[in-house]
């Protein structure tokens, strides 16, 4: 495997790998899983939508805690192994996020997450302007996405407020480049205001207190360059 794949299918070339790393890994395990779930709050009965849900072990978590859940990815390889995993507990299917969510009429969700997916769409307005129409009142959108800063020194190291497509070289199989958009803080709350929502909350999250006994370099890496942003909007 080399070389920069398809832009819409680029999961598909690395979803067994992807994971079964995701659900040991410090970044997933020790730190964005933990995060996202400390945002969900209390999701029994909840009609829960899930877009980007990989191979579902948030999706898992979901249904495990009493949620009604809709989920898809834009990678159908993902959703066989979102499938495998939870069989016919929540209602898995393809889709992509940034183009019209036809699937469901207005206000159909009192929840919608999205873990680690934002960062592969370019324009957040309409995705969450989607987001906005699907949601029943009351209801809230969780997602979680790369950190600016973190993206900043790796991509963008002269220029902060540059938003650009980016490549990333992956070491699954013989390497795979994976692309995402970074975009400064300022986009993100822009996109947000925009789209008609107020953030009720921003976290930083700190590692979980095994990971220093687990891994003492990632600890060290997530206190002193934080990877992954969390907001919970209204
Ligand atoms: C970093 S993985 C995160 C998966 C899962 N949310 C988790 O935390 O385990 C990103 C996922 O987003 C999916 N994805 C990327 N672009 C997408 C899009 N435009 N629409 C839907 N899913 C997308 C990928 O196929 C992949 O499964």
């Amino acid at each position: 495997m080399s070389g920069s794949p398809g832009w819409s299918r680029q999961y598909d070339l690395i979803a067994s790998e992807y994971a079964a790393k995701n659900e040991v890994s410090a970044y997933n395990a020790h730190y964005e899983r933990p995060a996202t779930i400390g945002l969900l709050g209390d999701v029994r009965a909840l009609r829960v939508l899930e877009a980007g849900c990989g191979a579902g072990p948030l999706t898992q978590w979901l249904i495990e805690h009493g949620a009604s859940v809709r989920a898809f990815d834009i990678s159908p390889a993902m959703v066989d192994l979102a499938r495998s995993r939870v069989g016919d507990r929540a209602d898995l299917f393809v889709a992509d996020l940034a183009a019209p969510m036809r699937f469901a009429a207005d206000g159909s969700f009192d929840l919608i997450v999205a873990s680690l997916v934002l960062h592969y769409v370019e324009d957040w307005v309409p995705v969450l302007r989607e987001f906005r129409r699907l949601l029943a009142p009351g209801g809230a959108v969780v997602f979680s996405t790369h950190h600016p800063t973190a993206d900043a020194k790796a991509f963008s190291p002269d220029d902060y407020f540059a938003s650009k497509l980016v490549s990333e070289r992956w070491d699954y199989g013989s390497g795979i480049d994976v692309r995402f958009w970074r975009r400064p803080l300022s986009a993100m709350t822009r996109a947000i205001v925009e789209a008609g929502f107020v953030i009720s909350n921003l976290v930083e999250p700190e590692p979980t207190p095994e990971l220093q006994q687990l891994d003492p370099e990632l600890d060290h890496r997530f206190r002193t360059q934080p990877q992954f942003l969390f907001f919970r909007l209204i």
